[in-house]
């Protein structure tokens, strides 16, 4: 059983790493989107997201395991939870769904705002995020 406790740092400094990878690649994907350039939907590309947001959510599993937390029963995390839902959906509309260029850029917008409120979210932990990193007493 490989001691979960001693890889804590490099479990925490790779979800932070994939979060700016995949927070990246999918705001590139989404200008690309609206440019018209082709290489943000090639399968390569979509392959390649996928890998990131799956390592992500593998990292994020591996900090709740080391720090026994539950995700149901955290504020943070539970916020967390709902709030990468609302990204997967806006994300998705971003990229293909939304019927219309101007429906995609505000999806677009819409989601790097609630991905940026979720990194708030985790650096406070606390589901006020940004609020409370501003207003420390809250
Ligand atoms: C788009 C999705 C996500 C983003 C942007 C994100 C962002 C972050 C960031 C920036 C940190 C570092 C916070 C710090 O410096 O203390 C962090 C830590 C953490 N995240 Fe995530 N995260 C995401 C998804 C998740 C999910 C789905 C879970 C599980 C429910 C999760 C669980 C955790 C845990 C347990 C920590 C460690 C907190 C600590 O060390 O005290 N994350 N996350």
């Amino acid at each position: 059983m490989p001691d979960l406790a001693a890889l804590y740092p490099h479990t925490r400094h790779a979800h932070i790493g994939l979060v700016v990878a995949s927070g990246t690649l999918f705001m590139l994907r989404g200008i690309g989107v609206l440019c018209g350039a082709r290489w943000s939907m090639q399968r390569s590309v979509r392959v390649l997201s996928q890998i990131i947001d799956i390592a992500l959510l593998a990292a994020a599993l591996l900090l709740l395991a080391t720090l026994q937390l539950n995700p149901f029963a955290v504020p943070w995390l539970a916020t967390k939870l709902v709030l990468l839902v609302v990204y997967i959906v806006l994300g998705s509309l971003a990229l293909k769904r939304a019927p219309t260029r101007s429906a995609r850029a505000g999806c677009l917008v819409a989601a790097l705002a609630v991905f940026a409120y979720i990194v708030s979210v985790a650096l406070a932990h606390h589901p006020l995020g940004v609020l409370k990193l501003m207003n420390p007493q809250m």
